[in-house]
């Protein structure tokens, strides 16, 4: 079953007839076609020719999301309404970029400005070393402590911005509650000249608390007193009352509001840490991009708008083409750890699969998304995605001209970006893999036998968003892209991309299995008490 729209029956027959079509034979039918599926906004460009869609599949798809709603999306996303239509609240996080006050918003808007001024005061007194540990020495690193939303966004930032980092404190990341991450992160520091950041919007996660814990224990073993405590523990979340109760003071917490999910929350005080790694003006540049991306989403016509555009495509793969993954590939060792934070944001928001009617959807949404750095990722996953069973969509990220490009190097991992999305398009048939193997001298029965496992079936989609620099603004404006696109296709699916209830059951089954283990007793199901037994002896 596909999705409830009037323009399914038509995109569906143009799957089918797509399926005997070959992407060089659109560029070929579509002589502007390279021109024309190319847009730019917000410093990003984003070259989406190399899919398996016609200019007809476009046309039809941009329509779908007139019928879908898209204008009331775009309205509702910026004007406070109630799109988080399960918890019945709103989702604001464009406000958090906001560079002036959105009509009947001011008061949240004011909240953010003093957020934000309360954060870049107390970078500016730990970078100019106003403030210092609790032997007067100025502080020499940040440890962020939290987890999905509350870790992954800035982890990712600041790797990503590394050319940027403020030279004189190094920023780390802890998220597991496996006691072998703290003790990596805290390797090397001393506590007396070390500030921790407990980065949680509920201040009810396990894993944040429990290093929270550690990391105060830490502080007090290394010979912090109890009343300095404050000098080297910050805290941000939307549950003051919590941040209190870990003996953090007021002056130390950022609040953090209900509106703001927490995969959507890194422009918050949640990015306290990116402000700390790279400065606050860094910071500033980084919600700029982002909010150029806003401005461009709430307000290009769909065909010409990027987030839409992105998201259509996602749509047309996935519920019309089949496609039960989806593949991020950044050219770009600093953009490594893109994949894992998109991850969070296309799963944990569109991984649904009830409507807002609570009915159980008959069509497909969210594809697995995975990825990794490339040309890391073409010596491990491209094989499958050149040769496998299930064609799969990639997104390549392509950063053009930082420093790394003016290097031999530089060019080739630009080139190898380029053959790799050319390749999927083009592939190798059969008659050319024969011709190759004869060429290289293999005598033909043997060339006869191999060209079968030589040919490249090709005709796979990619897009490559390409930019001229790695810069906070640039980066702001891919995450911001990525957001919309999420939104949009959760617009499509009729789904929720703001709530995350299926997480919440492991967490009360881990806190059960935990008390049985403390207090001994506790049966569980047959598989789970084989293995506490164990675990036990
Ligand atoms: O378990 C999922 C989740 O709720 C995510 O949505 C969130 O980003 C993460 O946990 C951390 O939550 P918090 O910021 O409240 O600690």
């Amino acid at each position: 079953m596909t999705l409830p729209y009037p323009q399914s029956i038509r995109l569906a027959e143009l799957a089918v007839e797509l399926q005997s079509c070959r992407i060089e034979d659109l560029f070929a039918r579509e002589t502007e076609r390279s021109a024309a599926c190319t847009i730019e906004a917000a410093g990003l460009r984003l070259d989406y020719s190399r899919n398996l869609a016609s200019a007809e599949v476009l046309a039809e798809l941009l329509s779908m999301a007139a019928c879908a709603g898209l204008d009331e999306l775009r309205g509702a996303l910026f004007d406070g309404s109630e799109l988080n239509f399960t918890e019945r609240r709103a989702a604001s996080h464009t406000l958090l970029r906001a560079a002036s006050a959105p009509s009947g918003l001011a008061e949240e808007y004011n909240a953010v400005s003093n957020c934000l001024r309360k954060m870049a005061g107390w970078v500016e007194r730990v970078h100019t070393g106003q403030h210092t540990g609790w032997t007067g020495k100025p502080i020499r690193s940040v440890v962020n402590l939290g987890i999905g939303g509350s870790d992954l966004g800035p982890r990712m930032v600041c790797q990503a911005l590394t050319p940027y980092r403020f030279e004189d404190l190094e920023v780390r990341f802890c998220a597991n509650i496996d006691p072998a991450e703290l003790a990596a992160r805290l390797c090397g520091l001393d506590p007396d000249t070390t500030l921790f950041i407990v980065c949680s919007k509920t201040l009810r996660t396990e894993e944040t608390l429990a290093n929270a814990g550690a990391a105060r224990d830490w502080l007090l073993a290394g010979g912090c007193s109890a009343g300095a405590l404050g000098q080297h523990m910050l805290a941000v979340s939307s549950n003051l009352e919590a941040a209190e109760k870990l003996g953090i003071p007021a002056a130390n917490v950022l609040p953090l509001w209900d509106w703001v999910g927490g995969r959507y929350s890194l422009w918050s005080g949640i990015g306290w840490s990116i402000a700390f790694a790279l400065g606050n003006q860094r910071f500033r540049e980084l919600l700029a991009g982002a909010e150029a991306m806003d401005r461009h989403f709430a307000t290009a016509p769909p065909s010409e708008n990027m987030p839409v555009l992105l998201s259509l495509l996602e749509i047309w793969q996935v519920n019309f083409l089949g496609a039960r993954n989806y593949v991020i590939v950044p050219y770009s060792h600093q953009l490594r750890r893109l994949p894992a934070f998109l991850q969070q944001l296309t799963m944990e928001s569109n991984g649904k699969r009830v409507d807002r009617d609570g009915q159980t959807v008959p069509y497909a949404t969210a594809p697995a998304l995975w990825g990794e750095e490339g040309s890391n990722s073409q010596h491990s996953f491209h094989q499958w995605l050149h040769q496998g069973s299930s064609p799969c969509p990639v997104d390549f990220i392509l950063p053009l001209h930082s420093d790394a490009r003016s290097s031999d190097r530089g060019r080739r991992l630009v080139a190898n970006c380029l053959a790799q999305a050319q390749a999927l398009m083009t592939g190798r048939g059969e008659v050319q893999a024969r011709d190759s193997l004869l060429a290289a001298g293999v005598d033909t029965a043997e060339a006869e036998r191999l060209a079968p496992h030589l040919l490249i079936p090709g005709n796979r989609s990619s897009n490559i968003i390409s930019f001229d620099r790695l810069d906070p603004a640039r980066l702001g404006a891919l995450l911001a892209l990525y957001e919309h696109r999420t939104c949009v296709s959760a617009q499509l699916w009729r789904i929720n991309c703001f709530d995350q209830y299926g997480v919440e059951l492991g967490k009360v089954l881990s806190d059960a299995i935990y008390r049985a283990m403390q207090e001994g007793g506790g049966s569980f199901d047959p598989a789970t008490d084989a293995l506490l037994w164990r675990q036990n002896a």
